[in-house]
C-alpha cells in the first residue's frame, strides 16, 4: 500500500513550486504583442529587474534557461583568446566555464572541492601572480550541487587586493530571490539569474544583469565579437519597440508570471523579508539534518555552517542508500527530493527550500525523509522533525 495520494510535493532545488497566482496568469489567453497589456507588463518587469539583483545596472532578459544567460554573458563580454578564471566549489561554475571554453576562451579552473567555499586567499594569490591575461572571474554564488554559498564580498575584496581588472561574473541562479544578493554593494560586474528558483516562475527565461564596468567592456568589444541579436545587448539597451528587448516575440507568459512574482515579493514586505523567511526555513532543515547526523550516516555536505545556503541543502547519507531514500519518499509519500549530481546519487540527496515555500512544505519534506528513513530501517541519531519544528516555533 502506498500513501501517495493527495497533493504532490516537489522539494527539488528548482524548478520550485509555482504560487497559485503565478499559475493563474499562465492560463491567460495570448495578448496582442504590439500594444496594450503585454507592452505595459514588459516595461514594468524590465523596470523591476535591477531591484531584484540590487543594482543600478541593466537587466537583460534572455529567452532560454540559465545556460542561455551564461551564453549571453560570455558572448557579450569575452572574445576568443581571452582567459577566464573559474572558481570551483561544486559544479555550476565549471559548467559555465565549459561554455566559455566552447566560445574560444582559455579557461583556467581554480580547483575547489564539493564540500567547501572558494577560498578568497587562493583567489588573491592567483590573481596577484597574473600577467593581466585573465579577463573574467566566474563563480557561482550558491552552487546548487554542493549547496555551498560563497562569500561574494570577500571574493571581490580578494580581486581588489590583487589590483586586478578582471570582470567579476557571478551566477546567482540558485540564490537571487531566495538569499541576500547585493550586486552593486558587493562589486559584482555581471550577475546571472533564472526564472525557476527563487523567482517562482517556470523555467524558460533567464536574466543577465550588467553593471557599468561590464557595459563599458561590452561597448569596447562590440566590433571584435560577431554575435546575433539573440544575445546581443545592442538593441536591448534602449529599445524602441518591445520585440527588441527579446530579439523577437516577447515571452508573454513568463513576463506576466515574473510581474506577479515580483508583486508577491513586494506584498510579503520586500526582499529582506523574503530572505529572512528563507533563512528561517533553511534553519529548520539544518536543524533536522543536525539531529539526524551520525558518524557513518547522515551529515551536511558543507562543513562550515556560515557557508550553507538558505535555498538548498545537500545531505550526505553515508551507508544509507540515497537512491532508495528518494524512491521511498516519492513512491510511498508523493514527495520528490533532489538527487545528488553526477556520481553522488547513491550517497547524497538535496532538499530545495527556495521560492514559494512555507513551514508545512518544509516540515512535510523533512518529515517524509524521516519517515522514509524509518521505513528503510536506516539509522539516524534523533528526530529531525522535532528539531525542525522547534527551530521554526522557537525562532
Ligand atoms: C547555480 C546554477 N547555475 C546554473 C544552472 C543552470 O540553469 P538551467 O538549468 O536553467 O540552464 C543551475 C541549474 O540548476 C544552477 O543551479
Amino acid at each position: 500500500m502506498t500513501l501517495n495520494h493527495g497533493l504532490d510535493l516537489v522539494a527539488i532545488p528548482g524548478p520550485s513550486i509555482l504560487p497559485e497566482r503565478v499559475r493563474a496568469v499562465l492560463a491567460q489567453p495570448m495578448p496582442n504583442i504590439y500594444a496594450g497589456e503585454i507592452v505595459e507588463t514588459s516595461d514594468r518587469v524590465l523596470a523591476r529587474l535591477p531591484g531584484i539583483a540590487r543594482t543600478a545596472g541593466h537587466g537583460f532578459v534572455v529567452i532560454g534557461n540559465g545556460h542561455a544567460a551564461w551564453q549571453m554573458a560570455i558572448d557579450n563580454l569575452l572574445v576568443p583568446g581571452d582567459k577566464a578564471l573559474v572558481l570551483d566549489s561544486g559544479a555550476f561554475a565549471r559548467f559555465w566555464g565549459e561554455f566559455a571554453r566552447a566560445a574560444g576562451v582559455e579557461v583556467e579552473v581554480l580547483p575547489g572541492d564539493m564540500r567547501s567555499p572558494v577560498d578568497p586567499e587562493a583567489v588573491h594569490e592567483r590573481l596577484a601572480a597574473d600577467d593581466g591575461s585573465i579577463r573574467a572571474v566566474l563563480v557561482a554564488h550558491t552552487d546548487t550541487a554542493s549547496s555551498v554559498r560563497n562569500d561574494i564580498a570577500a571574493l571581490r575584496s580578494a580581486i581588489d587586493a590583487a589590483g586586478h581588472d578582471a570582470l567579476f561574473m557571478v551566477d546567482g541562479i540558485a540564490s537571487i530571490g531566495a538569499e541576500q544578493f547585493e550586486m552593486d554593494t558587493w562589486g559584482v560586474d555581471i550577475a546571472i539569474g533564472a526564472s525557476q528558483k527563487g523567482l517562482m516562475c517556470p523555467p524558460g527565461v533567464a536574466i543577465v544583469w550588467a553593471g557599468a564596468k561590464a557595459m563599458d567592456r561590452y561597448r569596447r568589444l562590440s566590433s571584435d565579437r560577431p554575435r546575433t541579436a539573440y544575445v546581443d545587448w545592442e538593441h536591448r539597451i534602449d529599445p524602441e519597440a518591445i520585440y527588441q528587448s527579446y530579439a523577437g516575440t516577447p515571452p508573454v507568459m513568463h513576463l506576466r508570471a515574473l510581474d506577479v512574482a515580483f508583486d508577491l515579493i513586494d506584498e510579503e514586505g520586500g526582499l529582506e523579508v523574503v530572505w529572512n523567511r528563507h533563512r528561517i526555513l533553511a534553519d529548520a532543515v539544518r536543524a533536522a539534518v543536525s539531529a539526524w547526523s551520525t558518524p557513518d550516516g547522515i551529515e551536511f555536505n558543507i562543513d562550515s555552517p556560515e557557508h550553507r545556503s538558505d535555498a538548498v541543502t545537500t545531505v550526505k547519507t553515508g551507508s544509507i542508500n540515497a537512491t532508495e531514500l528518494g524512491r521511498v519518499c516519492l513512491e510511498q509519500y508523493g514527495v520528490t527530493i533532489g538527487v545528488g549530481l553526477a556520481n553522488e546519487r547513491a550517497s547524497t540527496f538535496r532538499l530545495g527550500h527556495m521560492g514559494h515555500v512555507n513551514p508545512p512544505m518544509v516540515l512535510g519534506a523533512v518529515g517524509s525523509v524521516e519517515a522514509a528513513l524509518v521505513e528503510m530501517g536506516a539509522r539516524f541519531a534523533d528526530s529531525g522533525v522535532a528539531a525542525a519544528a522547534a527551530s521554526i516555533g522557537g525562532r
